[in-house]
């Protein structure tokens, strides 16, 4: 299992001294998941710092379409890796939003990550009148496409997606564990029909992701793991949510093996 933090535009070097100090003593090896945090840009060398002896990766929330030059403000993915980051969420639905972020860009992003030595999580989801349209396996399955008509084969199989529906981002109304697994069945098999390599990709659920309700979102054949974003400001919260993916783990290999989906997890 994976479980990424994404704090979004949140904490000051005060506040993160103790987040961080939590994280690294309560993530440990035999949790039996890969943690990552994505911080924001400038606190990418003080949490290198703090989880360097850990086992908990460092991303960041975005990358930029290039990778050096006359692009005032833009952060490129080669300089996050130079602090130790292993991970970028690409393509977020409030990047979307307000960013005006479409697929040639997020696809860009993912590419410059690949060429980095990053992961890209590529995020994914749809709106609350697209779900009450009957639109989701549509809108998501079109917008993963999308991504991948636009990168190799190579960079393709370094991908991680996350289904986001906008609807529980930030909301508290986290979808079930039923409905998130409806639609990473539809990625899955638009992955599967791509080839036996991408069917193995990993899947995240995120989406108002709590420690209470999230067994039964790791309890899905099709989830790999979670994007969490408030939740992950609580260093405890946060434990507790890769806690319970790690018993979601253990159960899972009982009743068979993961491939790919489980490549990443020894990643350090
Ligand atoms: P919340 O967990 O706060 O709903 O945010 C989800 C998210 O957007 C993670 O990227």
């Amino acid at each position: 299992m994976l479980v990424v933090g994404n704090w979004k535009m949140n904490g000051n070097r005060v506040e993160n001294v103790a987040r961080l100090d939590c994280l690294a003593k309560g993530i440990t090896e035999n949790l039996n998941v890969q943690a990552v945090v994505c911080v924001p840009f400038p606190y990418l060398a003080q949490t290198e710092q703090a989880l360097q002896a850990t086992p908990v990766g460092v991303g960041v929330q975005d990358v930029s379409t290039q990778s050096k030059g006359a692009y005032t403000g833009e952060v490129s993915a080669a300089m996050a890796a130079e602090f130790g980051c292993r991970y970028a969420i690409v393509g977020h639905s409030e990047r979307r939003a307000y960013q005006f972020e479409l697929s040639d860009a997020i696809a860009l992003k993912a590419k410059q990550a690949v060429v980095h030595g990053l992961i890209p999580i590529v995020c994914v989801g749809e709106t609350l009148e697209e779900r009450a349209a009957g639109r989701t396996a549509d809108v998501v399955t079109t917008q993963v496409s999308e991504i991948l008509d636009r990168l190799t084969v190579e960079e393709q199989e370094q991908l991680v997606f996350a289904y986001e529906p906008i609807w529980a981002i930030g909301t508290g109304k986290s979808a079930s564990g039923k409905e998130a697994q409806e639609v990473h069945a539809c990625i899955r098999a638009l992955l599967r029909s791509r080839s036996s390599q991408l069917a193995n990709t990993p899947l995240l659920y995120g989406g108002s992701v709590k420690a209470a309700r999230a067994s039964d979102i790791f309890g899905q054949a099709d989830v790999d793991g979670a994007l969490v974003g408030g939740a992950s400001l609580d260093a405890n919260e946060f434990i507790q949510i890769c806690l319970n993916a790690g018993r979601a783990r253990c159960a899972r290999e009982r009743t068979g093996p993961i491939t790919r989906r489980a490549a990443w997890q020894s990643a350090p």
